[in-house]
C-alpha cells in the first residue's frame, strides 16, 4: 500500500520548510521522468521521492533517540553526523503516520543518501532524482539527468562516484555502507 500523492505531499509540508518541500517536489518530478524511462512504476517513484526527507528537519539528537529506540546499527560516523540517519529513521517510522507499507518505496526512502548494497531500481531512481532535481545546476547535473533515463546504474555510479570525491577531497571520513554501495555498483555494471 502506498498512500495518495495528497497525503504525502501534506505531511513533508507540515514538517519541512517551504524550500525543502519545494525540493522533494522536484525530485519526485524527476524520479517520475527516470522511472518512467525505464518502465518502473511511477507511482512509487513520485510516493518515494516525495517522502525520502521526511526526517531531514529532526533536530541531530532526535535522529540519535529514535535511531536508537528503532535498534539500528549507530556507527562512530552517524553519531559523529547524526543528519545520515534521516533517511533510515525516516524508512522505519513513516509507517507509523501513513498507510505506506510498500517496501520497495521504503528502501529506497531508507538508501537515498548513503546508497544500498544490494540497491533496487526504484532505490537508484530515488537516489539519482534527488542528486540531479531540476533545482541543482550545472554541466555535470544536466548531462547526469540525461544519462539517467538511458543508463539507470552508470549513472548511479557516476553520481555515486561524485558523492565519494567530495567526501574525500574534504578530507571526512566515507560511511561503510557508502563504501558497500559503491562496491555494489561497480559490481553490477555491464
Ligand atoms: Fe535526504
Ligand atoms: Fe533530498
Amino acid at each position: 500500500m502506498i498512500p495518495i500523492r495528497d497525503q504525502a505531499l501534506a505531511a513533508i509540508q507540515d514538517r519541512l520548510k517551504p524550500h525543502e518541500v519545494v525540493h522533494c517536489v522536484r525530485t519526485e518530478e524527476l524520479a517520475i521522468e527516470i522511472a518512467t524511462s525505464h518502465g518502473i512504476d511511477p507511482d512509487k517513484a513520485s510516493i518515494g521521492g516525495l517522502l525520502h526527507d521526511y526526517c531531514r528537519a529532526l533536530p541531530h539528537k532526535v535522529l540519535l533517540s529514535e535511531a536508537r529506540r528503532l535498534r539500528l546499527e549507530i556507527t562512530d560516523i552517524d553519531q559523529a553526523v547524526p543528519y545520515l540517519l534521516h533517511g533510515p529513521v525516516a524508512a522505519r517510522t513513516i509507517p507509523d503516520d501513513l498507510p505506506l507499507d510498500d517496501l520497495d518505496v521504503l528502501h529506497a526512502i531508507d538508501s537515498h543518501t548513503l546508497g544500498a548494497a544490494p540497491m533496487s531500481e526504484l532505490a537508484a531512481v530515488v537516489f539519482l532524482a534527488d542528486h540531479l532535481e531540476s533545482g541543482r545546476a550545472g554541466q555535470y547535473v544536466a548531462e547526469t539527468r540525461l544519462r539517467a533515463k538511458e543508463d539507470l546504474w552508470g549513472a548511479a555510479l557516476d553520481v555515486m562516484q561524485e558523492v565519494i570525491a567530495r567526501v574525500t577531497g574534504d578530507s571526512r571520513l566515507i560511511h561503510p555502507r557508502t563504501v558497500a554501495s559503491w562496491n555494489h555498483l561497480v559490481r553490477i555494471q555491464p
